[in-house]
């Protein structure tokens, strides 16, 4: 009786929900589904709320979905959006290449399906890639540690390095690895830069995920297998904030930044994150790369409007970004817009963070 009571209750929950669904689109100019891999990153809820407001601000109803990095639950949220008839997918995924039956059936649907921030790969069933030159932040990335190592400077020793890629299951590590490697190679061939640990391919250095507390961990045996004696860090190449800051703290643990002759390793970082932002005023993180989630969001919301009222859109990169996937026998490359970053120092925190408004002096305790 009970079992059947609640098996009740779950079908007049799951009815209202679904009548509210389609309520809130009826009375709008149309459902959308955005999808975001986390809540448990800072970042993927600024995203989330900056495309829902804006898509709100225009007259659409949204329906808003986390799944706390759980493949499973994306693909249903994304079978449900699919039922409840949304206009447009906005998708940032976990495993970009885990979505292939879903983007079918949304392209079976005539559901336009924009990859957001992360590229949805092996399927041609994708529209448009928003994002920011991931490339070029690999670049930045690499860059950060040739400024901040005063490389082009050379100092009078061999400087030593360690490196951290991102999840090997999100496109995006390929080209901040490649940017990054490509500003760094030529001082790790003169031997001016040399990694003690020698694990360089992006494929052994990754962190499924973004795991801070995983790269912690890995921070923590490089430290005790290959930093002994005289041999000590000086840099770090980090693709994440949450990475740069776990790897400061395994750095902290063995004396780095308390004790003569071991400075706290220089880190750059991505995403600049509240709490690197603190970092970067202490004086422990050296910088990160600035990737505005407001700009983001507001050029998907624009795609969104664009696509619903037929507009043509203009502004496209059409070479960039191959997804693994043929049309006719051809290379499907996925249109693009692609945004820029900036690298943010104490320098430009005032300029480019504060005056901006992307985080508040309250918010950075200043
Ligand atoms: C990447 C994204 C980064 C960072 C990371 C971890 O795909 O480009 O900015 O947020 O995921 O969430």
């Amino acid at each position: 009786m009970k079992r059947f009571l609640l098996f009740l209750l779950t079908l007049v929950v799951a009815a209202s929900v679904f009548a509210g669904g389609r309520q809130a689109a009826s009375s709008s100019k149309g459902l959308v589904g955005v999808v975001m891999p986390t809540r448990s990153e800072e970042r993927w809820n600024k995203d989330g709320n900056a495309v829902k407001e804006g898509l709100e601000k225009l007259g659409y109803a949204v329906d808003l979905q986390f799944s706390d990095d759980d493949i499973p639950t994306q693909l249903n949220q994304i079978d449900n959006m699919i039922t409840n008839g949304v206009k447009v997918l906005v998708i940032a995924s976990i495993d970009g290449s885990s979505l292939g039956t879903q983007l079918e059936n949304a392209r079976a649907a005539k559901i336009p399906v924009i990859s957001y921030d992360r590229l949805l790969m092996q399927s041609p069933n994708v529209d448009y890639y928003v994002s920011f030159d991931n490339y070029k932040v690999g670049r930045q990335m690499g860059q950060i540690l040739v400024n901040g190592l005063k490389l082009d400077n050379p100092p009078k020793r061999p400087i030593n390095l360690e490196l951290f890629a991102g999840s090997p299951d999100d496109n995006n590590s390929v080209g901040f690895y490649q940017g990054a490697i490509d500003v760094l190679k030529p001082y790790m061939d003169s031997g001016l830069v040399r990694v003690p640990s020698g694990q360089i391919e992006r494929t052994v250095i990754g962190t499924l995920r973004w795991d801070a507390a995983e790269a912690q961990k890995r921070m923590e045996n490089l430290l005790s297998r290959y930093y002994s004696g005289d041999v000590i860090l000086d840099g770090i190449l980090s693709p994440y904030d949450p990475i740069s800051l776990s790897c400061l703290e395994a750095c902290k643990a063995v004396g780095y930044g308390s004790t003569a002759g071991k400075p706290l390793p220089l880190v750059g970082g991505q995403d600049c994150i509240v709490a690197s932002v603190k970092s970067i005023m202490q004086g422990d993180q050296y910088a990160t790369v600035l990737k505005d989630t407001r700009s983001l969001g507001a050029a998907t919301v624009e795609l969104v409007d664009k696509i619903l009222n037929g507009q043509t859109i203009t502004g496209l990169d059409t070479s960039s970004y191959p997804n693994g996937a043929t049309v006719n026998g051809r290379a499907y490359v996925v249109p693009s817009l692609l945004l820029d970053s900036v690298i943010v120092t104490k320098d430009n925190v005032q300029k480019d963070v504060i005056d901006t408004g992307y985080h508040t002096r309250a918010e950075l305790g200043l």
